[in-house]
């Protein structure tokens, strides 16, 4: 198992896509067992997660939020950052002290630093009371490996991604809204980002495959999808015959489920025939997460981010525009290595003119084996912090002030289900993404209901059912 190099990456981007059909073919012979499911990162380790839910169901598990009670826990990684690598060693401590009491206990890892070969190194000199580790391209292996789990440690992580599957099954977290995988991985290649080396080149489902999941779902009574890639606006490149995204987008709204929304999109692919059809469809929801990532034009060509400030603006104003009332949230990085107070400061003037609804902000984290790794990292971790802290100031007082807006206003919410934390409450989320918290009864969860907002806050609204 090899990290590939960049070079050898690039050269895998144009393979054929093939489709696999999945069978499935277990028997619940661990009725009674239970399973302890972690996850960390993005949607799309959020959506993997379901289809390991299904496994361990299948195999006969039931769930538990207590890792005292399990007789398998599941950590389903994150690499994107350094942070993201501590917090899993930190859990796996817990884990390896539990095993002490319970030596039957298996642990497994998977998700995308099970694709690092170090940490495979690590787990296998440091770490030799866990059982299984398995990868991003061969989630659909984890059940079998389970019923081979021996003594030995058992390893299987594909260094190359393989084929897509089809029919996959997934155990969801909502019978509201479903995430649905549109591509895997990603061909961008950003200096920064580990992506394209931990979930491979760009694979995208055909359209016939997508819209049978959609109007399955639809079926099912499911209110709302999320189009899930790393870059969807690149979907359908590597099909043959090519498809854009915008058509897909298209026919998913022909399919007229109530909701679509889409992640992650990339300011590179966003053609104006994409927020035309954005525009055209009253189901595909006026929200759109767009990571500029930084707004010094220098930072962003280290970046590899092939944009300018200035196509970035340009691309902004036609979505405004062109799409009304719509919402618009980003990811920013912060200490770039050669990033000056200068590049900062033209980092803050970008948001001052967007004003986004939101932002992810993070501290750049240099990760081995990508091409910013091997410049220095040359900003001091002090000064990266309070570049952070200034810029989250900034953010959050443009989210609080376009929420503000919403007050008094009346606006449609697809109520999702109960407040974790007040049972007398419900939540759910406007049309441009907003969570709002409201008072009302369990008949309301799985419809969109209008309600008057009363109180906007930076990160959540409250408001009363019309
Ligand atoms: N360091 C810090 N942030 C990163 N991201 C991706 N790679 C890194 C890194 N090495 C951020 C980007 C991306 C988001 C998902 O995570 O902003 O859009
Ligand atoms: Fe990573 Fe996104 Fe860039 Fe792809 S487009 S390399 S996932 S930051």
């Amino acid at each position: 198992m090899n990290l590939p190099n960049l070079e050898e990456a690039r050269k895998r981007t144009n393979k054929k896509v093939t489709i696999k059909k999945n069978s499935y073919d277990f028997q619940s012979i661990y009725k009674g067992k239970k399973y302890f499911l972690k996850t960390y990162g993005c949607q799309m380790n959020v959506h993997d997660s379901e289809e390991i839910r299904k496994y361990l169901e299948l195999l006969g598990f039931e769930p538990t939020n207590d890792l005292k009670q399990a007789d398998i826990v599941v950590l389903n990684t994150c690499a994107i950052r350094e942070n993201a690598h501590d917090k899993v060693f930190g859990y796996l401590g817990r884990c390896k002290h539990l095993k002490h009491e319970k030596p039957d206990l298996l642990i497994c890892i998977g998700g995308c630093m099970s694709q690092e070969e170090k940490v495979v190194e690590e787990i296998k000199t440091k770490h030799p009371y866990v059982d299984i580790v398995f990868g991003t391209h061969n989630i659909h292996e984890l059940p079998q490996m389970i019923l081979d789990a021996q003594q030995k440690q058992n390893i299987s992580v594909y260094s190359i991604e393989g084929d897509v599957y089809e029919n996959v099954l997934y155990s969801r977290d909502s019978k509201i809204s479903a995430w649905v995988n549109i591509m895997y991985g990603c061909d961008k290649f950003c200096t920064y980002c580990i992506v394209p080396y931990t979930r491979g080149k760009q694979r995208s489902r055909t359209l016939e495959n997508i819209l049978d999941e959609v109007k399955l779902l639809k079926k099912e009574g499911y209110q709302e999808v999320t189009l899930l890639g790393q870059n969807v606006n690149a979907y359908g490149k590597d099909l043959d015959p090519q498809l854009s995204f915008s058509q897909l987008l298209e026919e998913v709204a022909k399919t007229k489920i109530s909701r679509i929304r889409f992640v992650t999109s990339h300011p590179w692919d966003f053609t104006s025939e994409m927020i035309d059809t954005i525009a055209k469809y009253d189901n595909i929801m006026p929200y759109i997460h767009l990571p500029i990532q930084s707004g010094s034009n220098q930072i962003l060509r280290l970046m590899g981010r092939r944009y300018t400030k200035e196509d970035y603006l340009k691309l902004f104003q036609e979505i405004k525009e062109k799409v009304k009332g719509v919402s618009i949230t980003t990811d920013i990085i912060v200490g770039f290595p050669n990033e000056s107070e200068q590049d900062f400061l033209e980092t803050l003037d970008v948001v001052r003119q967007c004003q986004f609804d939101g932002a992810f902000t993070f501290i750049y984290s240099p990760r081995e084996g990508t091409p910013a790794s091997k410049i220095k990292d040359n900003v001091s971790l002090k000064e990266k912090e309070e570049r952070l802290a200034k810029l989250n100031e900034l953010v959050n007082f443009y989210s609080l002030q376009n929420n503000k807006k919403l007050e008094d206003k009346v606006v449609p919410v697809l109520i999702l289900g109960k407040n974790e934390k007040d049972a007398t409450k419900l939540y759910g989320y406007t049309d441009t993404m907003k969570l709002v918290n409201v008072c009302g009864s369990s008949a309301h969860i799985g419809k969109i209901v209008d309600v008057k907002i009363k109180c906007a806050k930076s990160f959540s609204l409250d408001g009363v059912i019309e």
